[in-house]
């Protein structure tokens, strides 16, 4: 910090927000997004990440000269992209290329995996993973867990993992930065100890990819999945990934037996016969406009490099929390979020009793949009090729005045969800 950022003895953060965005080596990347309201401060890109130019000019290439112009012949381009844009992706997340698929949504790969996984563990009925895991991979998990005659263990916290698992576990199927509180899990010790019990893991790394650096090949994961609309910024619904270690490729089966899985698709053969390898968990037809932005996307990040994209978004987050401290403490907020910035993911959530009537108020002024999550967190998504330090100290600016204010005591609640 420099004297000129002490102001009659307090601290000029806005002065010191403006010196860390003009030392940030990736300010630039902010302008590769479409900004249809330049006074807007978007810290929900841990949700729905910003729309990237290239993604808007490569969407009208596609739809226009591949669709519009080449038509059905196209499809030999195409139907390889599941494939090719997951290489991409495997790059960001430490794997090797052939282990993984950009294909369906979150919900149906941790389906097909976490199955296929139960499947190969026979005499373990037992699928573990935390009650603060995303609903979508708690209620995915217990109807895995249903149809196959096993049963969903849902522990209290992630810490509970290693007392809890056993040889009655098939898999142990976490998410590796919390949806809530950010918090990173430690992929690397975890992995660990449900192999020692002889149990297959599936890391959900929606929060993770193109944020946080992920090794999976080397910390010798077996499976994972995650979204795309975050920080790959794919857009809304577009499709997610999964990985399957290779060394397991040809022993796994998934349950959704479609042509795109089968070994000779095209000999329209009379039964399911898996290809061999990774395209086996393939089920139908890929979304081919959302491959075109997952790729525009994963290589921006790839660009930017994920170390650098990790080290600005824990700046970040430590700038954040720094002004929580000296601005929302003394209003009654907490800090949800883990205080290092080692050990957590890209966003930080802050706790208030008045949680929701606030994000809902500071939302309404119309400048910041920032989100609630049940029962007290105001979310602050970092998205470290969107995000300026300036960003984060307007937002917590404007959470300070609401509350100084005793807004968000007389506004409405009934904020819309979302993840
Ligand atoms: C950890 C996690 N898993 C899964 C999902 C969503 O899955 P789907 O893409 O199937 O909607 C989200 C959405 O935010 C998420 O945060």
């Amino acid at each position: 910090m420099k004297r000129s950022d002490v102001v009659g003895g307090a601290v000029d953060w806005t002065a010191q927000a403006r010196e860390l965005d003009m030392a940030d080596p990736l300010a630039e990347f902010a302008e590769r997004f479409v900004a249809a309201d330049p006074d807007v401060i978007y810290l929900n890109g841990n949700s729905l990440g910003r729309l990237p130019l290239g993604a808007v000019a490569r969407l009208r290439e596609v739809v226009e000269q591949e669709w519009g112009r080449g038509l059905v012949g196209s499809w030999s381009r195409w139907i390889t992209q599941p494939q090719m844009v997951g290489d991409l992706v495997g790059r960001l997340v430490g794997a090797a290329q052939g282990q993984v698929l950009v294909c369906d949504s979150t919900s149906v790969n941790l389906y097909k995996l976490a199955s296929a996984a139960l499947a190969a563990r026979p005499g373990r009925p037992v699928l573990l993973t935390d009650a603060g895991n995303f609903p979508t991979d708690r209620y995915v998990l217990e109807s895995v867990a249903r149809a196959a005659g096993g049963r969903l263990v849902l522990l209290d916290t992630i810490d509970d993992v290693s007392a809890a698992v056993d040889e009655q576990v098939a898999v142990v199927s976490l998410s590796l930065v919390s949806y809530l509180t950010g918090a990173l899990a430690d992929m690397r010790e975890l992995t660990q100890v449900s192999h020692a019990a002889g149990a297959l893991v599936l890391w959900d790394l929606s929060h993770a990819v193109g944020a946080v650096s992920v090794e999976l090949d080397a910390l010798d994961v077996d499976l994972a999945v995650g979204c795309t609309y975050k920080y790959l910024n794919a857009g809304p619904g577009s499709p997610a990934f999964l990985y399957v270690r290779r060394a397991l490729q040809a022993g796994l089966q998934q349950p959704i037996w479609g042509w795109f899985g089968q070994r000779d698709q095209f000999a329209m053969g009379a039964h399911y016969d898996p290809a061999p390898d990774l395209r086996r968990f393939l089920a139908g037809s890929p979304d081919v406009l959302g491959l075109a932005a997952v790729a525009v996307g994963a290589e921006m990040v790839l660009e930017a490099g994920i170390d650098r994209v990790q080290e600005k978004g824990r700046r970040l987050g430590d700038f954040l929390i720094t002004l929580a401290d000296a601005w929302l403490a003394p209003l009654g907020f907490g800090l949800a979020s883990p205080r290092a910035a080692t050990q957590r993911g890209m966003h930080v959530s802050l706790r208030h009793p008045s949680a929701r009537p606030i994000a809902q108020a500071v939302i309404e002024r119309g400048r910041v949009i920032v989100d609630f999550r049940m029962p007290d967190l105001i979310r602050f998504g970092l998205s470290p090729l969107t995000t300026s330090f300036g960003d984060v100290c307007a937002a917590l600016e404007s959470v300070r005045d609401v509350v100084a204010s005793g807004m968000d005591e007389a506004t409405p609640v009934g904020l819309t969800a979302d993840r």
